[in-house]
């Protein structure tokens, strides 16, 4: 199951990243069709994101690929690290490294400032996320509920509300909301994390926890978070609303 869910977003986004290699292939050709003609475009941030907008959505919404994370009302500081942690290989995905690989600091701050601020809805997940509702049993959700709200203090697992907020809408200026995501992002992401393909600042809670979470903890927690009802509107809480229970290098006290 796991494996086949990993081969499959694997596959996904491989198609996608040809995809884009098409894409850009295909711009710069008509770049060069109109240089001459056209007058330069003006720096806007719009201009800037344009080549994000094919993954991550015209507003930062995500797209109907479930391996393309929204980006739309995450906190600044928390986008901007993630933006570094490609562009200096802490995260991989190979068209993401390349993209980023010579932003300057200003230019990403600034870029993640703009996505912070958006508030669309979010984009409906693809098709394949309906093969989630058939593996999402009650018990599982069950599962998934009660490491969400409650952790497991057996395993030394705290509650993912203890920092992504009761509301699970996040926390200024580091940690990212977990709602609005699909299943298999969120997967991905703790199994990277496990497997230590992403890295965050040390110490690495994230780390700590997906070490201590079983391949069955990490399907429930994800399939329960992705059919949690998503409300664009709802701000990360404040800075400081929340206690961390450990220590994370990325969102310091
Ligand atoms: C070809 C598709 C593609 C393009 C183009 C792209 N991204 Fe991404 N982006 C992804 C994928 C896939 C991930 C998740 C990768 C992973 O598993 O770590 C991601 C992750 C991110 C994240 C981390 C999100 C999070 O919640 O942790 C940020 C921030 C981001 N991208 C910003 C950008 C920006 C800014 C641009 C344009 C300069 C851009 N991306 C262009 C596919 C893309
Ligand atoms: C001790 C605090 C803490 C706890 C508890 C915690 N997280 Fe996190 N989480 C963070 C921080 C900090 C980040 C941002 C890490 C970074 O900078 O890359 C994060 C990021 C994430 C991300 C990445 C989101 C994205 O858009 O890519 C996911 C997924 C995640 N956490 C899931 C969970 C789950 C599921 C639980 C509960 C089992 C949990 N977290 C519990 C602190 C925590």
């Amino acid at each position: 199951m796991k494996s086949r869910g990993f081969a499959t977003s694997l596959f996904r986004a491989l198609l996608a990243y040809f995809a884009f290699c098409g894409a850009v292939a295909f711009c710069a050709f008509c770049a060069a069709q109109t240089r001459a003609a056209q007058p330069k475009a003006p720096d806007t941030m719009a201009a800037r994101v344009k080549a994000c907008a094919i993954c991550h959505g015209q507003q930062g919404e995500g797209t109907h690929n479930d391996y393309f994370p929204r980006l739309a009302g995450k906190p600044a500081g928390y986008l901007a690290e993630q933006i570094r942690n490609f562009r200096e290989g802490r995260r991989n995905y190979p068209p993401m490294n390349d993209l980023v690989a010579y932003l300057s600091d200003d230019y990403l701050d600034e870029i993640a400032v703009y996505y912070s601020k958006l508030r669309p809805p979010r984009a409906p997940f693809a098709p394949f996320e309906s093969s989630v509702s058939a593996s999402a049993t009650p018990s599982r959700l069950a599962r998934g509920r009660m490491l969400a709200q409650k952790g497991d203090a057996e395993k030394g697992i705290p509650a993912c509300i203890a920092c992504h907020h009761q509301t699970l809408a996040g926390m200024q200026p580091s940690i990212p909301g977990l709602l609005g995501l699909s299943a298999d992002y969120i997967r991905a992401q703790l199994g990277a994390w496990r497997s230590g393909a992403r890295r965050a600042a040390s110490p690495d809670c994230m780390q700590a926890i997906s070490a201590r979470l079983s391949d069955e903890d990490i399907s429930a927690t994800a399939y329960w978070l992705s059919m949690q009802p998503y409300n664009p509107d709802l701000a990360p809480a404040p800075a400081g609303s929340v206690q961390l229970p450990l220590q994370c290098g990325s969102a310091p006290h």
